[in-house]
């Protein structure tokens, strides 16, 4: 019996100590076991207890996640400016969602709401057109999700919408057409007759450039728009616009494309007519991408405003700006200068889109 007596107190003794060790693991294994939304925020409070070596990896292996909205992939200066997000959201470590708009507004909201159920990081956008943003933009901020504009902006009242917008000054780049112009023309006696093939309807470029180009050129009113139209900023549709206004109109000077894709389309179309450009019709462009340099460089295209399409260092740097809540300016301005036929020649080489 003594034996027996024993024997089951060191039993008791035995289930005592697996019972503490249990609890003492019982403590770590609670994490593990939790459900993915608790977890989600064990590296917070991990952070405070462990060591800074320990908690590193929780914070360091999440990547931010940015959705970017494409207008489209309707020029040179478009594959560019794709181009350049893409390769410094990989330099920057981002896990980069990207669609492609096809030059649709439609498209581009379906875009962003599904940035915003993906719950991304940051939302970032190139608007096809300036306006109807407003419902979608809240819906993002509703959600938390900062929005940042790269190249084309919207004309929403409620700036709150949006933390940035990296881009042209479209306007400017409009004037600087018109500032040549003018100087080229200065002491002209004859009607001067310009014919000007817009972006695309709507889109804050094809408004500012326009806007820009007339604000010099009402200053002399021998200089004339005789025809305006888009070529929705496509080599295509330039073509074919040109040959409409060719048609229609025997005596112009002076054509005025809002992108180089639509004037190396008109070029096709001025020299399909039996004349030459860059000197029956003087031509002026903007952008500045390589085909359109090389035109230039030839004396296609006679003038050309720059419009820069590498954007992409600069949102990736307001992105990791905006996530640090680093206050950043509203508008942040890209430089950007303008090519004579010369000039491009000797810029040509060094090109790097
Ligand atoms: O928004 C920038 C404009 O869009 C470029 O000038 C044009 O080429 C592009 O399609």
């Amino acid at each position: 019996m003594k034996s027996v007596k024993k024997w089951g107190v060191s039993l008791a003794l035995v289930a005592l100590m697996v019972v503490v060790s249990a609890c003492g693991g019982n403590n770590k294994g609670s994490n593990s076991s939790s459900s993915p939304a608790e977890s989600s925020k064990a590296p917070a409070a991990a952070a405070e207890s462990a060591s800074p070596s320990e908690s590193a990896p929780a914070a360091t292996d999440k990547k931010v996640v940015l959705g970017f909205a494409q207008v489209g992939a309707e020029s040179g200066w478009r594959t560019a400016n794709t181009n350049s997000i893409k390769e410094s959201a990989g330099e920057a470590g981002f896990d980069l969602k990207f669609s492609d708009a096809q030059q649709k507004q439609e498209n581009q909201i379906k875009a962003i709401r599904s940035y915003i159920q993906q719950k991304v990081d940051v939302i970032a956008f190139s608007p096809v057109v300036e306006s109807g943003w407003d419902t979608v933009l809240k819906e993002a901020k509703d959600a938390g999700i900062p929005v940042i504009l790269t190249d084309r902006s919207v004309d929403s009242k409620d700036t709150s919408y949006y933390k940035t917008f990296i881009g042209s000054d479209f306007v400017e780049e409009g004037r600087k057409a018109g500032q040549w112009v003018l100087d080229q023309y200065k002491d002209t006696q004859e009607v001067v007759n310009i014919v000007e093939l817009q972006g695309t309807t709507g889109s804050a470029p094809a408004n500012d450039r326009k806007a820009g180009f007339q604000e010099m050129i009402k200053s002399n009113d021998k200089l004339k728009v005789i025809a305006s139209q888009t070529g929705d900023f496509t080599r295509a549709k330039g073509k074919e616009v040109m040959q409409a206004f060719l048609k229609a109109h025997k005596d112009i000077d002076v054509l005025y494309a809002h992108n180089d894709d639509m004037a190396l389309g008109a070029i096709q179309a001025i020299e399909a007519a039996g004349l030459v450009p860059g000197k029956d019709i003087i031509i002026i462009s903007v952008d500045a991408v390589k085909d359109g340099m090389t035109a230039a460089s030839e004396g296609k295209i006679n003038f050309i405003v720059e419009c820069n399409p590498l954007l992409g260092p600069q949102l990736m740097q307001a992105v990791n700006d905006v996530l640090a809540n680093k206050e950043i300016p509203q508008r942040i301005v890209t430089e950007e200068s303008t090519f004579t036929s010369e000039q491009a020649k000797e810029a040509l080489p060094t090109r790097k889109y």
